[in-house]
């Protein structure tokens, strides 16, 4: 019986199109703390107190507090193996597309390029009156940030739960997810919607999905195979068995 690895480095040979959904995980191996489970983010805190827009609304200096702690998490961080790998695969691959949920920017800085990043960017801010955004990582020292151009309040470029995410950024990743013949999961929990459905789209359409990350997850039992280690080792296995 070939393992689950063998049969995925098979199925990408076979493959003209690939997708990736990442999550937090995927980052894990950069110092980024997940959110779920033992250390995580969401550990002794509830969501609803920082990224939810009423949390906002209540206390801004706070929920800002918590996104600077992040930007500065975020600027010390450097993409690592698992990253780097899937910048590599995109240009080997005739359509390669990575959508993920992590806010950090690791994916762009690594060089993947044909990116959507669904939960928006911690990079990023706008202001919520006239809507003009900066970008950088540069520390804030007054918080909240005040708009340059009309001093409005500026919020960070995040998608909080109960809000929408972008209409292009969904549809993106859906097409991606629709059209791929191999489809990639990696180092998430499976369990925000509706990000995680797009491992279902891509099922349903046929796609064979491999699931990367060390834990099962409630879609596990769907996919194809799992590949059960830490993306920044699993990855990297996958670029040099097909190219190495
Ligand atoms: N490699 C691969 N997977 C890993 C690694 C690693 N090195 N380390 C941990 N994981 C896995 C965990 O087993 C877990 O299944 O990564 C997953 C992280 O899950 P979550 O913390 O729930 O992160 P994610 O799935 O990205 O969360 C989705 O929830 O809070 C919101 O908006 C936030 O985008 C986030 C969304």
């Amino acid at each position: 019986m070939p393992s689950d690895f063998d049969r995925l480095v098979s199925a990408l040979r076979r493959a003209k199109r690939v997708s990736v959904l990442t999550g937090a995980g995927m980052s894990a191996e950069s110092g980024i703390a997940t959110f779920r489970g033992a250390g995580g983010l969401w550990e002794g805190r509830r969501v609803e107190e920082v990224a939810t827009p009423e949390a906002f609304s209540a206390d801004p200096v706070k929920v800002w507090r918590f996104y600077e702690g992040r930007r500065r998490a975020v600027k010390a961080a450097a993409p690592n193996p698992g990253h780097e790998a899937l910048a590599a695969l995109e240009a080997r691959f005739p359509a390669f597309h990575v959508a993920t949920q992590n806010v950090d920017g690791l994916h762009r800085r690594a060089g993947s390029r044909n990116l959507v990043e669904l939960h928006g960017c911690v990079e990023r801010r706008y202001c919520v009156v006239c809507r003009r955004t900066e970008e950088d990582l540069e520390p804030l020292d007054d918080l909240p940030p005040l708009c340059k151009g009309c001093g409005g309040m500026m919020r960070p470029d995040i998608v909080w739960f109960g809000e929408p995410l972008s209409v292009e950024a969904w549809e993106d990743a859906r097409q991606a997810a629709r059209e791929s013949e191999v489809y990639l999961v990696v180092g998430t929990s499976s369990q925000v919607y509706p990000a995680a459905g797009l491992a279902l789209v891509a099922a349903d359409a046929g796609a064979e999905v491999f699931e990367i990350n060390p834990e099962e997850t409630p879609l596990s039992p769907v996919f194809t195979g799992a590949i059960r280690e830490p993306s920044g080792k699993a990855l990297p296995r996958v670029v040099a068995a097909l190219f190495g």
